[in-house]
């Protein structure tokens, strides 16, 4: 069935068909069209405008639970949404609010206002309520700030530097004082690192062959935060550069959630843990969620005064969904990718 052109007369939506095994396919995804819900007393009715894809989201298509429940068999793919309110039954919400919520990969959202969010008027496009000062921005501020406990003078590593948690983290570090080294895959990447974000070095780890020889040579004083968001071979290359007292935020493994368990990739170089005294800690953005405010009227501030940039990447059309996902495992996106529907 074609995800053709939305008239909101209908809800389309992709439902998880098969668990994937290595890398998901596209009909890993069904599309399906039901009816448009109708909203009920003390309900209100969204309509997304901005839907997100999430690498988070492969752990939850495997019947392994992560720190949220697997996805059943033929229930909606998980997701963060933007959309405005078109009907409301409900006090806090006005017709025509923009509003942030994770309504999926579907057109409409029915909620009695749970989990639901006004998005403030901050001058900055609505998008960027599920982008840098949504989960991935959130993220970013949590895990270097309070994970890594980041300061001024320290040596930072952080890989997919080129995403939208990566990038934040790197620019957090550095307003925080630290000298910051970004791992991103291709010249592209690694040149927005270096001359618009004002990384200090990035490593192209499509080219390095070698690559604790690559960051040793970018990192020449060691490495005190490495902010990781690529996996286990990643984290065991970069450990015998770890200098005393290093912390190492486990933020998330691109490069294993597409792996078997048993064939994922171990540590091997744990002794620089005993030598250089060395923390790993891993996060969930979602347990902050009381700190959430503070964070957001940082970032803005930071946003505002040119100090933390943000790219997205906005693809049209619904039926680009499961390609545009499956496309964040083969790096095909520079910052953070959202799909507006049309
Ligand atoms: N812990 C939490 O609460 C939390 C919350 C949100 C996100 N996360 C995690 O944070 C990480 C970043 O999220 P994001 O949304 O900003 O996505 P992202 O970094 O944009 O992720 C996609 C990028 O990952 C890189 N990549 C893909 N496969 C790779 C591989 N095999 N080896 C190395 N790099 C690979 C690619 O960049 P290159 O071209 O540079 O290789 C690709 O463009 C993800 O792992 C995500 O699951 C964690």
């Amino acid at each position: 069935m074609s995800a053709g052109a939305g008239n909101g007369a209908v809800n389309r939506r992709f439902v998880l068909a098969h668990r994937p095994v290595g890398l998901p396919q596209v009909d890993d995804f069904r599309l399906e069209v039901t009816p448009r819900p109708e909203p009920g007393p003390g309900q209100l009715l969204v309509r997304s405008r901005f839907i997100s894809v999430d690498p988070g989201t492969r752990g939850r298509l495997g019947d392994r639970e992560t720190y949220a429940q697997p996805l059943a068999l033929g229930e909606v793919i998980q997701a963060a949404t933007v959309g405005t309110v078109e009907v409301s039954n409900h006090p806090r919400f006005a017709v025509g609010d923009w509003v942030a919520a994770a309504f999926g990969w579907q057109d409409w959202g029915l909620s009695d206002g749970r989990g639901v969010r006004v998005i403030p008027d901050n001058g900055l496009p609505p998008s960027t309520a599920i982008g840098v000062l949504g989960i991935p921005g959130l993220t970013a501020y949590f895990g270097m700030l309070e994970v890594g406990a980041v300061k001024a003078g320290d040596q930072v590593l952080v890989t997919s530097a080129a995403g939208a948690v990566g990038s934040a983290a790197g620019q957090m570090a550095m307003i925080e004082g630290a000298r910051v080294v970004g791992v991103a895959g291709g010249p592209t990447k690694c040149g927005w690192l270096t001359r618009e974000l004002g990384f200090a070095d990035a490593i192209d780890h499509r080219q390095a062959t070698d690559m604790t020889a690559a960051v040793a040579a970018a990192c020449p004083n060691g490495v005190d935060v490495l902010f990781d968001n690529v996996g286990n071979a990643m984290i065991d290359s970069v450990l015998p550069l770890m200098n005393r007292g290093g912390r190492i935020v486990v933020c998330g493994q691109m490069a294993d959630y597409n792996q078997p368990q048993p064939e994922a990739v171990g540590l091997k170089n744990t002794r620089a843990f005993i030598g250089q005294r060395l923390t790993m800690r891993g996060l969930v953005a979602f347990d902050y969620y009381r700190e959430y405010p503070q964070a957001w009227a940082r970032m803005t501030d930071w946003i505002r005064a040119g100090r933390l940039r943000y790219r997205e990447e906005v693809i049209d059309g619904f039926a680009a969904l499961p390609e545009a996902f499956i496309g964040l495992f083969t790096g095909e996106n520079l910052g953070r990718r959202v799909i507006r529907p049309d």
